[in-house]
């Protein structure tokens, strides 16, 4: 059945949305689901820009096929070699073997990792600067090293001033018979998602965001296409503002967030006496996570979004909670900045995790770790009144 739809003059989606993966990358749930666009150039030559995933290979190859109506495939465009993108390349240079493959210098040596036969293709290569004409249409190449992959290009076309942006400005989540962004309630349907994928897929990168956001600055851009998510065309802004404070590693809100381990209740319970004397002392937005009952990609999400974090962990064969060592070393992976972390410990006999989670909070750049610790030994009392305020104070003062 026709899956294409119309995004810009001579420029229709050929994509698809996939509902039926679990993890993206094998890592990350999408209950959401998560789209892989393509799209197909209908000028005086035809162009296609990425392909999409194995998973949708029948429903794209039809669109395909449908977007041609008949006429040869002229450019394969290949902005993002990675297999969500790039895994169908050999059935489209199969089926138009006079196709001309446009890629980078490093996409043709990723190209031909994947498909051996890629040594055989009609290539050109491209790099920053240069052009492709397909008739009424010219694209730029602009290189975006490292967003996601090192062999990354944009392309910029001058027609609609769009920039088709590979994974940057792309999100979880299916479109479910929408394109553009406009077409939904972004705050509500996407953001969450977008920062999600954004901190999970490109947070390490801020460095190289900021380089391309520099480049993107100097084009009069309207539509962003990219390979995942709505196309924009409206209110551009609004993700161009997200992607500066993302890339920087600036909070979104100044709220907080209460990450917690606990083995049998008693950390849980600390969590939540906590959460709800930090909100009677007026902080807003107050949020509290189970590090064992929620997956690490909505923490790493929230760590982007939320100030300050607090870490609340029980000692577990002398070192830390298991769940809580992964969060932390999947922060240290993707270089989280600029917040504060508070450190809350729990032991019953020897509690060591507060320490042991200041080392690894040492890694960070940029990060402030609050002095004061909260150590419960087994679970919180009365007696600890005073000293839970003591903690809460400093949180909120930090
Ligand atoms: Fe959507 Fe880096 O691939």
């Amino acid at each position: 059945m026709k899956g294409i739809k119309k995004v810009a003059d001579g420029i229709f989606w050929i994509g698809g949305s996939d509902k039926r993966l679990s993890r993206f990358e094998n890592i990350f749930p999408i209950p959401e689901g998560v789209t892989y666009n393509s799209y197909f150039i209908d000028d005086e030559k035809t162009a296609v820009f990425d392909t999409a995933d194995i998973t949708i290979a029948d429903q794209y190859i039809e669109n395909l096929k449908d977007a041609l109506g008949g006429r040869s495939l002229d450019y394969l465009v290949v902005l993002h070699m990675e297999p969500d993108h790039c895994s169908l390349i050999d059935k489209v240079t199969a089926l138009f073997p006079d196709v001309t493959v446009v890629g980078g210098k490093q996409t043709f040596v990723f190209m031909q990792q994947f498909f051996p036969q890629a040594k055989d293709f009609k290539k050109l290569e491209v790099k920053e600067g240069d052009t492709l004409s397909t008739g009424a249409h010219t694209f730029s190449f602009v290189a975006a090293p490292m967003v996601h992959w090192p062999e990354v290009l944009f392309a910029y076309d001058d027609k609609n001033k769009a920039l088709l942006s590979a994974d940057a400005f792309g999100t979880f989540g299916a479109l479910d018979g929408a394109i553009f962004a406009d077409e939904f309630d972004f705050e509500k349907d996407f953001l969450e998602s977008s920062r999600r994928y954004y901190a999970n897929i490109v947070g390490k990168y801020g460095v190289q965001v900021q380089a391309v956001l520099k480049k993107a600055a100097a084009l009069d851009i309207q539509m962003i296409l990219p390979l995942h998510g709505p196309v924009w065309r409206k209110d551009i802004n609004v993700l161009f503002d997200k992607y500066q404070k993302w890339s920087t590693y600036e909070s979104e809100e100044d709220s907080v967030i209460v990450i917690y381990g606990s083995l049998y209740g008693h950390t849980a319970s600390a969590a939540q006496a906590l959460a709800s004397l930090l909100r009677d002392k007026g902080a807003e937005g107050v949020k509290v996570y189970d590090v064992s009952g929620t997956d690490v990609s909505y923490l790493i999400g929230e760590v982007w979004r939320a100030k300050k974090i607090i870490l609340m962990c029980p000692t577990y064969n002398n070192g830390i909670y298991p769940p809580m060592e992964n969060f932390l070393s999947d922060m240290v992976a993707l270089g989280v900045q600029k917040r504060v972390f508070a450190i809350a410990q729990n032991g019953t006999w020897a509690p060591a995790s507060g320490k042991l989670m200041a080392e690894k909070l040492a890694l960070l750049k940029n990060v402030t770790v609050l002095e004061k610790v909260l150590t419960i030994k087994s679970a919180l009392h009365a007696s600890d009144e005073a000293a839970l305020e003591e903690f809460a104070d400093a949180v909120i003062g930090a």
